[in-house]
């Protein structure tokens, strides 16, 4: 039986995990066994427990509730907490997901420990270093002994770092890691919820006041955009420019940090501005599967998260992407992402040409929707040396 401890903190690293729980407790009950860790780096009910019951998970047997702080104090209390649970459950593997800083604060714990890591979302780069993201991919890749690519992208940029081929004989460890193609867990997650996301329900879309295949669906979290009061502005005046000459209502789910960020850093005209115009419509963050309701029956996805960029070509939705630049190149390369950075002219730009976009071609880039099955016959295939 291996035993996996699972890092998770962050919102998206919940419903991530809540795809391999899923195919553990259906088909690897006898195979597996899935300790999940909870950083608590995200606290608020709407940013994490709301995960846990709607996606069918178990409440984390730890949960560190290290809550908000800086970089390293954040990823320091994290790694102090993860690193007496591995000492005291004692794992073959330490799963992490992604990008953040309990990515990083569980892949530096286990590996000093000498647990092996398994990295689910290895290989993505955005090539910029001054994201945290950024370094906390690279760093976590570099002492995983399991690098779970979603994409071929994602197996290149490796290649390029000197990673081993896919296909490479074990025993793997962080010297000599498996890379491998598995497709990715938030495309099983699409298919496993969408019966229920493609349903149009009218109490739910009178609720919110907002038309099926009429509004834009829009999200704002990064560092980069909610940091920089000009960036914050430019996306704000943007959003506002087409509710008022487009007449299309755009859905705001804020996270607490763009939350934050409106009220401390917009000025105070747009501040006014936004106030008086109903057309902008913030709401607080939703759940998952209200989220991909929203985004199946929305007309245009905005956004800077890398979540929703993927979930827009799930979805089939044309979305516009508010960064300089994106993890996920294939989703720009097909056209269904156009990049417009935090740049009010570039934005309507992108918006104009892209709500008339009729998705011509959804190449095959994310595997088959049974990216976590991949993963969990992988992981028991080719248990570590030790165990
Ligand atoms: C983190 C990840 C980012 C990921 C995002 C997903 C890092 C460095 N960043 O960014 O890669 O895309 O999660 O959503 O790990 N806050 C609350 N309540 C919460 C959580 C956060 O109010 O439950 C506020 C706090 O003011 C906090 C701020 O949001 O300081 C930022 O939270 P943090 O977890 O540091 O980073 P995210 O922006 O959420
Ligand atoms: N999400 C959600 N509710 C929201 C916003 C996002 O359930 O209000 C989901 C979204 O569907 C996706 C994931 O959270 O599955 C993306 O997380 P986020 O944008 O916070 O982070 P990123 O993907 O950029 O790391």
């Amino acid at each position: 039986m291996l035993k996996l401890l699972t890092v998770v903190g962050a919102r998206p690293q919940i419903i991530k995990a809540s795809a391999i729980s899923r195919v553990i407790a259906t088909q690897y009950g006898d195979d597996m066994r899935d300790i999940m860790l909870h950083t608590g780096q995200h606290y608020d009910a709407d940013m994490s427990e709301i995960f846990f019951r709607e996606l069918g998970m178990p409440e984390p047997a730890y949960n560190l509730q290290v809550g908000s702080s800086s970089h390293a104090r954040q990823t320091a209390r994290m790694m102090e907490g993860i690193e007496e649970v591995l000492i005291t459950e004692k794992p073959d593997i330490l799963l992490v997901y992604g990008d953040t800083n309990s990515t990083l604060a569980g892949a530096l714990a286990a590996t000093k420990l000498k647990v092996p890591v398994a990295h689910v979302e290895a290989g993505l780069r955005s090539f910029r270093k001054s994201m945290p993201e950024e370094i906390n991919r690279i760093l976590t890749d570099q002492v995983s002994s399991y690098l779970f690519c979603p994409t071929d992208t994602a197996i290149g940029n490796l290649a390029k770092e000197g990673f081993p081929a896919p296909g490479a004989k074990g025993p793997y460890s962080a010297d000599l890691p498996a890379v491998c193609k598995g497709g990715d867990v938030m495309f099983d997650n699409v298919l496993h919820f969408s019966s229920g996301a493609n349903q149009a329900n009218e109490a739910f879309f009178n609720d919110l006041d907002i038309i099926p295949g009429e509004y834009i669906l829009a999200t704002v979290h990064r560092d980069n955009n909610t940091n920089h009061p000009h960036r914050l502005n430019a996306i704000i005046k943007a959003l506002l420019g087409i509710v008022e000459d487009e007449k299309r209502t755009v859905l705001l789910p804020v996270h607490p940090r763009m939350r934050k960020a409106i009220e401390d850093h917009l000025a105070p005209a747009l501040g006014k501005a936004l106030k008086s115009q109903p057309g902008l419509r913030i709401v607080p963050p939703v759940g998952y599967l209200d989220m991909i309701r929203l985004e199946a029956h929305a007309r245009l996805i905005m956004t800077d998260s890398g979540g929703l960029q993927k979930e827009a070509f799930f979805f089939r939705k044309p979305c516009v992407v508010l960064r300089r630049e994106t993890e996920w190149v294939e989703l720009v390369a097909c056209g269904n992402s156009k990049l417009a950075d935090a740049d009010e002219e570039a934005i309507r730009m992108a918006y104009e040409e892209m709500i008339q976009y009729q998705g011509a071609e959804f190449p095959d880039i994310f595997g088959n929707g049974h990216a976590a099955e991949f993963i969990c016959q992988f992981l028991t295939d080719n248990p570590p040396a030790t165990s």
